[in-house]
């Protein structure tokens, strides 16, 4: 059994946070110890009673801040105690105080004295969740390295189905129990791509993808925050930079391929999840293409091929393609293994709507090389990334060990 943790558990005012007892009585299901902390309007929704008994600790309030006079500051001794920190369900008033950092109850308060793993759920109507300034704050937490957990889309206490849903308990407190693998590709150099190309025309038109560089993305933030020395080289796309990802931004297949010549041959584990054109034409007009009858006669030729390239300019490294299928699956993703060397493939089936391009979610399966194929259903890409990741960290330690025996 794996070390428990000490878990913080916030709870804001909102209506899922009636699933705040079942988060706990999970947590401490699996041995973890936890302490709840909620907000004034929490208490409106869950009583406070339910957590103390399920925790078996009193709960944090805002009261603290006048009713304390043991001299203790507790929000630095509770933010000292947690391993991680947890607000679910985060409504969008506490999410905007988590991201200013309005330190006015106990439970903000001891999120800026805490250094470890925190994490939010946020649970509100689909109207709220996509507010600009609900978004801004989510971005701003993110970028500081919080774990966004959900939400997703299911049914909502308003009735209506949509997303804004808190993520599902279970999931909450998987999401809590893999911070323990943060550190865990601690210095291994990592070679992400991600987005689409785009192919120019002429100066205002280009042949591009409907990829949104979502899962790179997402794989460049979970390797990052797991320790590796993650270079992420991104095609167009209006995606923020993870925080600790060194980002290199191209436009063309050309320029794509160029930088991983760069930087691949310095990485233990490429991951090619960008969707680069196959086809550019084989000239650029100088001027604007003019509105004729029939439209111009375009002639294309193939782009480098720059998953196969790998082979000859990173021999050595774990190298990984994406393959974006519409129909037969594992044919294409070993056929393509073969052909271009690589040791996995990750298909994923860009026909269904509910996946893949531009979605927040996907399910894939690896191929593997001599190794059985691993299909992860769908969820979220973030929690696609750590199960990769996972994956990939096993390979890298199945590796060492065969080389030690070896050399030993
Ligand atoms: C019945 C009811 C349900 C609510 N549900 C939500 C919710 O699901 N998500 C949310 O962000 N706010 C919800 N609110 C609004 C919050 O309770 C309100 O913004 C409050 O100030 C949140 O404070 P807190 O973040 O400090 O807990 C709800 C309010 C009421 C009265």
């Amino acid at each position: 059994m794996p070390e428990p943790l000490n878990v913080l558990l916030g709870v804001s005012g909102g209506i899922a946070a009636f699933k705040a007892p079942e988060i706990v009585r999970t947590l401490r299901g699996r041995g973890h110890r936890v302490r709840c902390a909620m907000t004034r309007s929490a208490g409106a929704f869950v009583t406070p009673l339910t957590l103390e008994v399920l925790t078996e600790h009193p709960v944090y309030r805002e009261e603290y801040l006048e009713a304390n006079d043991s001299g203790e500051e507790l929000h630095i001794s509770v933010a000292r105690w947690a391993d991680v920190m947890c607000v679910a369900p985060a409504t969008c008033n506490t999410l905007a105080r988590l991201a200013l950092g309005l330190a006015d109850d106990f439970m903000v308060t001891t999120s800026l004295a805490f250094t470890g793993s925190l994490l939010v759920a946020p649970a509100m109507t689909t109207e709220m969740w996509e507010k600009a300034p609900v978004q801004g704050h989510v971005a701003a937490l993110e970028e500081r390295g919080v774990v966004l957990v959900g939400p997703v889309v299911g049914p909502l206490a308003t009735g209506e189905t949509g997303m804004g849903r808190m993520a599902e308990p279970q999931d909450i407190v998987a999401a809590i129990e893999a911070t323990r693998r943060k550190g865990d590709l601690a210095g291994r150099a990592v070679l992400i791509t991600a987005g689409p190309t785009q192919e120019a025309l002429d100066p205002v038109r280009f042949l591009s993808n409907r990829s949104s560089g979502k899962m790179g993305f997402s794989l460049a933030a979970e390797a990052a925050s797991r320790g590796a020395k993650t270079h992420l080289i991104s095609g167009p796309v209006s995606l923020p930079t993870p925080l600790g990802v060194v980002r290199v931004d191209v436009t063309t297949a050309a320029e794509m391929a160029a930088r991983v010549e760069e930087l691949a041959p310095e990485s233990e584990v490429v991951i090619m999840s960008a969707a680069v054109a196959d086809f550019r034409p084989v000239t650029t007009r100088s001027s604007k293409i003019k509105k004729g009858a029939g439209g111009p006669d375009l002639k294309l030729e193939g782009t480098e091929d720059i998953l196969a390239r790998l082979q000859t300019i990173a021999p050595n490294a774990l190298r990984i393609g994406f393959a974006a299928e519409t129909g037969e699956l594992e044919e294409e993703a070993r056929r393509k293994m073969k052909e271009k060397g690589a040791h996995w493939i990750v298909a994923n089936d860009v026909s269904r709507s509910d996946i893949g391009f531009g979605s927040e979610h996907n399910e894939v399966t690896v191929f593997r090389r001599n190794k059985p194929a691993v299909t992860l259903g769908r969820q979220a890409k973030r929690r696609i990334a750590g199960r990769l990741l996972d994956l990939v960290k096993q390979e890298l330690d199945g590796v060492e060990a065969e080389v030690a025996v070896t050399s030993g």
